[in-house]
Formats: structure tokens, sequence, C-alpha cells
């Protein structure tokens, strides 16, 4: 009963939701003419804790699966937004596509406890082949 209640009161807080008018990732697609299969990729895996638009599922409603998802939003973005790399430098650039880069060729993308629920966002290997070189060519661009 006393879980069931404090249950039942954790559901009051809501988080305020990461959420903007513009689809994910496009200013960043736009300035660099992101290939619609990259694109989907990052779709699909990234953008959700790494831009200004996450895609939340149902049970995000639910605490303490909302605070959870909070937390991986606000961390994965001041690590990464990919909405916000346009307005970077080019020294900047550079450094957050080699950790783009590093991120997806050690596994570390995206975060295990995030797979669990999202099985269809696990990279494959062709989807990580792809990745790299798009983001490795993106450094080496200047
Ligand atoms: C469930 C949310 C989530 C998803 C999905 C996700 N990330 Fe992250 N990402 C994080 C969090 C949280 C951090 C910061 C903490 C850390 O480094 O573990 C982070 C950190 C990073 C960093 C910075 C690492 C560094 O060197 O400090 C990069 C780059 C990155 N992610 C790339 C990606 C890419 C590329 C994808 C898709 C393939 C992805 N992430 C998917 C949550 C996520």
């Amino acid at each position: 009963m006393v879980l069931l209640t404090v249950f039942l009161l954790m559901q009051l807080a809501r988080p305020q939701k990461n959420t903007s008018s513009a689809p994910a990732g496009k200013a960043f697609v736009d300035t660099f003419k992101v290939g619609k299969r990259v694109n989907a990729i990052l779709a699909a895996s990234c953008y959700d804790c790494h831009s200004n638009s996450t895609n939340y599922p149902w049970y995000s409603e639910i605490q303490p699966m909302a605070w959870l998802m909070e937390k991986h939003v606000k961390d994965g973005k001041e690590k990464l937004n990919f909405d916000e790399l346009p307005s970077y430098g080019r020294r900047k650039l550079n450094s957050k596509f080699t950790q783009i880069t590093n991120q997806v060729e050690q596994g570390k993308m995206p975060l295990n406890s995030y797979l669990w629920m999202h099985a269809g966002s696990r990279l494959s290997m062709e989807d990580k082949e792809l990745l790299v070189n798009y983001f490795n060519s993106l450094a080496d661009n200047e």
C-alpha cells in the first residue's frame, strides 16, 4: 500500500519534455547535406538524446521512466546536440565529429539502458560503418 502510494505520488511530478517545432536534426541535415540513410540511422538511434526533439514512447509517461529519460536527454544534449552543430566553429565541429566516430566505433552509443526498450535502435555493423565513414568525411572536409 505504501509503495503503491509512493508510486502514484511519483506520477504527479512530470519533467518538462524536450520538444521543438522543427523535426529533430533538421538544421544539421540541411547544413551538412546529410544523406537519407545516415539521417535515418541517427533518427532511429541518436536524436532522442542528442537533439531538441525527443520521440517519447508511452512508458515515458510513467515514473520513474520519465525522470530517467529526462536525465539521459539532459546529459546527452550537454555533450552533443545535432541541432546545435551548425552554429559551431570548425574546430569544435571537428572535435564533435571525432567524438561521434569514437563512440560509434567503441559501441558505446546508443546507451545500453536505452537499447533494452529500443531494440530497433541498435546499430548494425553496416550502420556503424556508414556513420564512421560519414563523420570521418565531415571531419576531413577542411
Ligand atoms: C538514451 C539516450 C542516448 C542515446 C539514444 C544516444 N546517446 Fe550519446 N550520450 C548520451 C548521454 C547520457 C551521454 C553523456 C554521458 C556519457 O558520455 O555516457 C552521451 C554522450 C555522447 C557523446 C559524447 C561522448 C564524449 O566523448 O564525451 C557522443 C559523441 C554521443 N553520445 C554520440 C551518440 C551517437 C552517435 C548516438 C547514436 C548512435 C547516441 N549518442 C545515442 C545519451 C544517449
